[in-house]
């Protein structure tokens, strides 16, 4: 598959947000700004108080730029106003309620009336038609349902689209192929990750993966990189395309690439403002810089988020493909993700490009961090390729750490070990263990 083959939607089909010129998106920005920034002081007491403290009001914000004085909210703010806090409206009128998974402390709580609803639905079948898909088509879900934003998010989507959904979900990897061998789909949506153990599993039923019936695939909830990007188009003959979002923001359908350019996501800005800033400062940096990504949600009603603090570091870039609405560059990775090696900084997806370029190696690695003596030291395990000769294993280690050393200017430890033994995951991989004192 080449970028040039990916069909953009005919311009009657698209949103009016997507067809609008920057002047006029503007406007209706700084319109439901202004609402919102209002509904949150009026409803929320953390709003109230954060802004009280701040010195600045809802009627200070007279233009976009002025977003910049309001303060901005973290996801401890989330966690201290646990469960229900930042709500908005009567608990009345909340629809549902979904939450991350809180593996480490409290739960982050979110909440949706209907029209936050519907507006997330239209935002997700927006997101499906740029990646290429169209009403009428056989969709098969396998993000996970339930608290998680990825099942239920993109299920609503792809039915307000008019898509039939196959409502999967994750696991049970054997059932997924059968599943797409018989129902036929022409888009999946999934995990990059859990992607690839479909794949596999195809390859280890003896079918071709490229001869099924996939056309798209709708691959996000975790960074990836290019090159797993041609590694997937090129195992399963698919458009392989980028969804961002976060269940703070909304869940999925926050910004999607468009299959036509494959340059980024294009962010959903009629809904959700976007800024940039330095993640030691909180300074908004000007566009193309590298930064955290912070969000101002424009619509929602149960739970506005003013200046949410993403942790994913991206930069912002013009719209291409829709040119009144801004790119997000692919994330580079979760500040939180980013190990300091020696006082170096590193990311999985940098070892992800490092590893897939090396021949004799398969996408499936780990990073497993440790302490010897008084250093952090960081063991990449690498799987080797199912095809790849045993001598073959021990080069392919040594360019992994010559590149690593070339490109990101630190040591690590590779281990190539056998097909089949690290850990896969059925939704978000994690990439890092942490075996530090
Ligand atoms: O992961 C929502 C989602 C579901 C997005 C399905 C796309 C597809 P959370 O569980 O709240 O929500 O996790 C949000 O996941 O802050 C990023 O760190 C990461 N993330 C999500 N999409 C991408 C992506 C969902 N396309 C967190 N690339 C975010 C990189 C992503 N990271």
């Amino acid at each position: 598959m080449t970028a040039a083959e990916g069909e953009a939607p005919p311009a009657d089909l698209l949103d009016e947000a997507e067809r609008m010129g920057v002047g006029q998106l503007r406007e209706l920005q700084l319109q439901r700004l202004r609402w919102t920034l209002r509904h949150a002081y009026e409803n929320v007491p953390h709003y109230r108080r954060a802004f009280d403290a701040a010195g600045v009001h809802p009627d200070d914000c007279r233009d976009l730029s002025d977003l910049a004085r309001f303060p901005t909210t973290s996801k401890g703010d989330l966690r201290e106003n646990y469960p229900f806090g930042m709500f908005a409206v009567p608990e009345a009128d909340i629809r549902r309620i979904h939450a991350s998974s809180g593996t480490t402390g409290r739960p982050t709580v979110v909440g949706y009336t209907q029209n936050d609803l519907d507006m997330w639905a239209a935002v997700v079948a927006r997101s499906i038609r740029a990646a290429g898909g169209r009403a009428g088509d056989r969709l098969h879900n396998a993000y996970g349902y339930g608290l998680f934003t990825g099942g239920l998010g993109a299920h609503y989507g792809a039915e307000r689209l008019g898509c039939t959904v196959i409502p999967v979900s994750g696991g049970m990897t054997p059932r997924q192929v059968q599943l797409i061998t018989d129902f036929r789909p022409r888009v999946i949506m999934v995990t990059p990750s859990y992607m690839l153990t479909v794949i596999d599993e195809f390859e280890k039923q003896g079918l071709d993966p490229r001869k099924s019936s996939l056309e798209i695939g709708i691959f996000g909830a975790e960074p990836w990189t290019e090159e797993m990007r041609l590694e997937m188009e090129e195992r399963a003959g698919i458009h392989a395309v980028d969804i961002y979002g976060l269940s703070e923001v909304i869940g999925p359908g926050v910004a999607q690439e468009c299959v036509e350019t494959k340059d980024g996501l294009h962010i959903w800005e009629d809904h959700f403002y976007p800024e940039v800033v330095d993640p030691e400062t909180g300074e908004v940096l000007p566009e193309g810089e590298l930064g955290e990504l912070v969000f101002t949600s424009l619509t929602k009603e149960a739970m506005p988020v003013i200046r949410y603090r993403t942790r994913d570091l991206t930069r912002l870039l013009p719209g291409t493909a829709r040119p009144g609405l801004r790119r997000m560059e692919k994330v580079t990775g979760r500040s939180d993700d980013m190990i300091i090696l020696r006082g170096v900084n590193l990311f999985p997806t940098q070892i992800e490009e490092i590893i897939l370029r090396t021949p004799g190696l398969a996408p499936h690695f780990q990073l497993v961090l440790s302490t010897r003596g008084r250093m952090d030291h960081l063991t990449v395990q690498v799987e080797a390729r199912p095809d790849c000769p045993a001598d073959r294993r021990d080069c392919a280690a040594v360019e992994v750490v010559k590149a690593v050393k070339d490109t990101i200017g630190t040591s690590v430890e590779v281990v190539c070990v056998e097909p089949e033994t690290l850990a896969r995951s059925a939704g978000k991989i994690q990439r890092v263990i942490d075996h530090r004192s």
